[in-house]
């Protein structure tokens, strides 16, 4: 089976109706413009402080870089990953391993929005992004045997990347890193699994971490 990778809270979602009439937020939207009906703390920050858990949401350029990161990798190109996307308001995506996800970071919001308002994006069978009817441990349950992976800098420090995936290629593996840019992991995202990995004394971006557990996935498994 290959990696399955599960890019979790990450902070993608429609502007909340809660924070539509604020100033900041109606001066930027364009009913016209996909681009413009996702939160980005980036436009929106001073009225996103009303929102719960704030400093966890409107965060689509973690997204983009994570998933530029997993497409453009190796493992990727050579059939063995399969990447899922789950957001703070806990929809879950699947992205297929042939879409092309563009560089530029506006056309990427516009994508994202258009995902959200339609709830697919339907290019080709191997180049779209399908819903996961569920929740992340019904999604968990979908992969038989496998072994999951919490990837947190409070986990406990490996030191040695291969200590961390066997060299067993049957073995299969569900790695899940935080979409985010500050906190913790959600109760229900530490009852999925009580091994919980640390690869650094210091708290690395997400798009690090991806490109690191990818990284070491290919190293053991002589995927280049
Ligand atoms: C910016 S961090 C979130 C902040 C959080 N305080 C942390 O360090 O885990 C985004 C994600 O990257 C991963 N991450 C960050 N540092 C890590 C580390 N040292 N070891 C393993 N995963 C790490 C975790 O999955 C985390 O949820």
């Amino acid at each position: 089976m290959p990696l399955v990778l599960i890019l979790v809270e990450t902070g993608l979602e429609l502007i909340p109706n809660q924070i539509r009439t604020h100033p900041a937020v109606k001066k930027n939207i364009n009913n016209k413009l996909y681009s413009s009906q996702l939160l980005d703390n980036a436009i929106h920050h001073s009225a996103m402080k009303k929102l719960k858990n704030f400093e966890k949401r409107g965060r689509p350029d973690i997204a983009h870089i994570c998933i530029l990161n997993a497409l453009g990798s190796p493992l990727n190109k050579s059939g063995y990953l399969d990447l899922f996307i789950h957001t703070a308001n806990n929809k879950i995506f699947n992205i297929k391993s042939e879409i092309r996800i563009n560089r530029n970071f506006n056309r990427f919001k516009g994508l994202m929005a258009k995902l959200l308002i339609d709830g697919e994006i339907k290019l080709s069978n191997n180049s779209s992004i399908i819903p996961f009817d569920g929740n992340l441990k019904d999604l968990t349950k979908q992969f038989s045997d496998a072994e999951i992976l919490l990837f947190s800098s409070k986990g406990k420090l490996v030191k040695d990347y291969s200590n961390i995936f066997t060299a067993d290629i049957s073995k299969n593996y569900i790695v899940i890193i935080g979409g985010f840019q500050k906190g913790t992991f959600s109760n229900e995202v530490l009852k999925l699994s009580n091994n919980i990995i640390s690869i650094s004394k210091n708290s690395l971006d997400a798009s690090i971490v991806v490109s690191r557990i990818i990284t070491f996935y290919e190293l053991i498994h002589k995927i280049i």
